[in-house]
């Protein structure tokens, strides 16, 4: 089914709880330049992105905002499209989880996987995440509560589920990694995947009765209080997308050339996903391809910190080519990246104004001054073979870079030959050229750069589809699968052309274009409280200064009304009088220890500055704090009644 002249890219399909940051977009942005090459070098190039709809976590943040759930995907999964179609991302296909084809073929896949005896039902008791849509054994819990993935508490399930045969396919897995050594890209990754899988697989749950906001197993089975674990549902995308269970017209784009994801979601991919596909007998994906992780100025990004990056905002501010170069020049692909105005700052002007802008400046400047604008690089190889050579030896090495994921080289080995250009104007001079008469020789070098700047520009494409173009007009082409073909493919040299002048490419830059500290509103919080990445750690925990601390407020309360959340195994509604005009709603996860009766009348210590939060759709404004261990959870209290609102610290 598969051929070498398709090329199948996806990017994961991100979750709608919330926007689009430089995580999402530097993600889409390496998938965007892989579809771009892979269409102009004439692959038949299919490229897709979505977004990831059902889910626990989409269902409480809907709720959390008082929307449904299928109001809540709609309204964010179109920022992220138009966020993608204003950064001119050319995906094929925009897929969403609650699309219908999307979910027949789900059900479908489900189907032959339970016909084919993958599935069973049991009773799946265990830990969920539901941040991070996961389930764990206990064994991997930090202090046998938290995710070690996220670090948020899990929940403890107990329901009936049915489970995929993941145990099975174990041996196949195995034998799949080891015969192809590019099968997960970086190939370190690939270990880290063995040595997981060797441990030994366990079966996976692959079904939930707990909340409904999922696909719903096939009507075949009549069992209508299972939906489907969002993971089996999000990764049948990549098939759904081409007509999977449905018009299957474009599934001869499977297999995948390359599934782009973060490091963080290796595992489903790695993992789950071939062992999916082995049960429904397709086809395996080329590579799996892992991206590390952006922090910001040293620091994880987060919303409560509010120094999240909003990808649009800083494209604005700095030009979107700039910013998609950056990104990818920045990072080795598979390392951990920081975003720092001064980092994307240096490379806008030393790479792109120094190395490139310049040459282009440089090219205008002596066409102009010597040659009235014209380029001629007839005799380029009677001068200038050496030169030539050096730069198709770095232009050949380029795309096995690209397709291996290596794209910060393919930017390091596309420099080279910039710097030839400039080494051999610093070299030949034309202006002594000229001098001494040696016309021929000045024109072959002006000849020399424009071919130079020619294939640097076509190679670049891809990553700056705006800026290069503009490059290209400049010297008299258009880059399409033909220059590519004349330029790169068959190593020729640019027809002769009369330059055209345009304005300097990349402005320098002398001081950042964005406030620190965005987005704006929480700005000052962010200044406040920054947690340096050289402080020390206790425990895994940062350390404070004590001004930090003061900036939590803690305050004695006593409870002046107490009842339980309906539908709620954990909830109780309480009002908590803390000395204001009126008591505090607080919304405490207590109810598995304390019943509204025991806490009625008793006082409490209460977190009294946090952003108010929204629980089951009920709003809280304060937190209770309280001491948990494997015996339980206990109320934290003063030891003697204490007026409402006395402060604690
Ligand atoms: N919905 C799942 C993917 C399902 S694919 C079948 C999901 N969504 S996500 O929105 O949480 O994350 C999508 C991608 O964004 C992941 O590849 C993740 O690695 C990436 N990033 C999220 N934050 C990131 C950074 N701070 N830095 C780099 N990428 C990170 O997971």
């Amino acid at each position: 089914m598969s051929s070498c002249h398709k090329a199948y890219i996806t990017t994961p399909i991100y979750y709608v709880n919330d926007i689009a940051h430089i995580g999402h977009a530097y993600t889409t942005i390496i998938a965007d330049t892989l579809a771009r090459y892979s269409r102009m070098i004439g692959l038949d190039t299919f490229f897709l992105t979505g977004t990831d709809e059902h889910g626990q976590k989409i269902e409480e943040s809907a709720k959390a905002r008082g929307k449904s759930p299928q109001e809540y995907a709609d309204e964010i999964s179109a920022t992220f499209k138009n966020l993608w179609d204003d950064f001119g991302i050319s995906y094929d296909k925009f897929i969403r989880t609650t699309d219908v084809d999307h979910m027949k073929g789900v059900q479908k896949a489900f189907k032959v996987m339970y016909d084919n005896g993958d599935i069973y039902k049991d009773v799946y008791k265990g830990h969920y995440c539901i941040s991070c849509e996961t389930f764990f054994p206990e064994i991997q819990l930090v202090d046998g509560e938290f995710c070690p993935e996220c670090g948020k508490p899990t929940t403890v399930v107990e329901e009936e589920s049915y489970f995929f045969k993941l145990s099975k396919y174990q041996d196949r897995l195995l034998a799949w990694y080891d015969a192809h050594p590019e099968c997960i890209l970086p190939r370190s990754k690939r270990n880290e995947v063995i040595r997981f899988v060797e441990g030994g697989l366990e079966d996976l749950s692959i079904t939930r009765t707990s909340f409904d906001w999922g696909v719903k197993l096939p009507a075949e089975l009549n069992d209508p209080k299972h939906v489907m674990y969002v993971w089996l549902d999000a990764l049948m995308n990549y098939v759904t997308a081409l007509g999977y269970g449905t018009d299957e017209a474009k599934m001869d784009f499977w297999p995948a050339r390359v599934h782009l994801i973060g490091k963080d979601i290796l595992r489903f991919h790695a993992i789950y996903w071939p062992a999916f596909l082995m049960s429904l007998g397709l086809e395996m994906p080329k590579h799996i391809a892992a991206h590390g992780w952006w922090t910001r100025d040293g620091e994880k990004m987060s919303k409560s910190k509010g120094n999240v990056i909003n990808p649009k905002e800083v494209a604005d501010a700095y030009g979107l080519d700039n910013f998609r170069y950056f990104m990818l020049r920045e990072v080795p692909f598979g390392g951990d990246g920081d975003f720092s105005q001064k980092a994307l700052i240096d490379r806008i002007n030393s790479d792109l104004g120094n190395d490139l802008g310049n040459l282009l400046n440089r090219l205008i400047g002596m066409s102009g001054k010597y040659f009235e604008g014209r380029v001629d690089a007839s005799n380029v190889t009677k001068y200038y073979q050496t030169e030539l050579d050096e730069v198709e030896a770095s232009l050949d090495k380029l795309e096995p870079l690209l397709f291996e994921m290596q794209i910060h080289r393919y930017l390091e080995e596309l420099w080279r030959p910039l710097t030839v250009a400039n080494k051999a104007i610093d070299k030949y001079q034309p202006w002594t050229l000229m001098k001494e008469g040696k016309e021929e020789e000045a024109m072959a070098l002006n000849g020399l750069i424009a071919t130079i700047l020619a294939k640097v520009s076509v190679m670049l494409y891809p990553v700056m589809p705006q800026v290069c173009p503009k490059i290209a007009s400049a010297l008299g082409f258009t880059i399409d699968n033909a220059s590519w073909e004349k330029l790169i493919k068959n190593k020729r040299l640019i027809e002769a052309f009369t330059i055209e002048k345009i304005p300097p490419l990349f402005p320098r830059i002398e001081e950042p274009l964005l406030e620190q500290g965005k987005p704006a509103d929480t700005k000052e919080e962010a200044k406040k409280a920054p947690v340096k990445k050289e402080e020390k750690k206790e425990e895994g925990v940062a350390l404070i200064g004590i001004d930090q601390f003061f900036q939590t407020s803690l305050k004695v309360g006593t409870v002046v009304k107490a009842e339980e959340v309906p539908k709620s195994k954990k909830l109780l509604l309480l009002q908590v009088d803390l000395g204001e005009e009126k008591p505090r709603q607080i919304v405490a996860g207590i109810k598995e220890w304390y019943s509204a009766d025991d806490m009625l009348d008793t006082q409490v210590c209460v977190v009294a500055n946090l952003k108010p939060a929204k629980l089951m759709g009920y709003t809280s404004e304060g937190m209770l704090l309280a001491a948990k261990d494997e015996d339980g959870l206990c109320m934290i209290r003063p030891e003697k009644p204490k007026k409402p609102g006395t402060p604690i610290g």
